[in-house]
């Protein structure tokens, strides 16, 4: 089985990013921490961030038929951009979008998510373990189906 987990804009500042609600893990330490837990489990893993809304665009229609899975945190991108929306509804893989912060409890305009009707599930909220989180998630369906 094969996951692939994408990073939007400014997530490439994680550390040193607004701290106080981001936390002081890097996207580095956080590929990591995904790369040994998947590994543990016999499951490939890549990784991509960009802070260009195309790119990852481009990664979404590249990944069908290839992942299993796709991890996203679009970072801004998830409170407006429709062309994400439509490059997750236009393929096959299932997608959990990620979150560190709970965007429910922040700015008004962070309540909203257009991915939302369009993923498998959203986790928020845990910091860096709504990434662990979202892998435990999708290693526990990939030994259930299987069976
Ligand atoms: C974020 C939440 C977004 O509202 C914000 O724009 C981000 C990070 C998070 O992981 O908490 O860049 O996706």
């Amino acid at each position: 089985a094969k996951i692939l987990v994408l990073n939007g804009p400014n997530l490439n500042l994680l550390g040193t990013r607004e701290p106080e609600i981001y936390g002081k893990t890097t996207l580095k330490d956080i590929e990591e921490l995904l790369k040994a837990r998947a590994e543990k489990a016999g499951v490939a893993i890549d990784f991509f961030q960009s802070n260009h809304e195309g790119e990852l665009v481009d990664k979404i229609q590249e990944a069908d038929h290839y992942y299993d899975y796709i991890l996203l945190n679009a970072a801004a991108f998830t409170h407006y951009s429709i062309a994400l929306r439509d490059a997750i509804s236009a393929i096959s893989v299932p997608v959990i979008e990620i979150h560190l912060s709970n965007i429910h409890k922040r700015e008004e305009f962070r309540h909203t998510s257009v991915l939302a009707p369009v993923v498998l599930g959203q986790i928020c909220g845990l910091g860096v373990e709504s990434y662990l989180a979202a892998l435990e998630a999708v290693l526990a369906k990939l030994v259930i189906s299987a069976k």
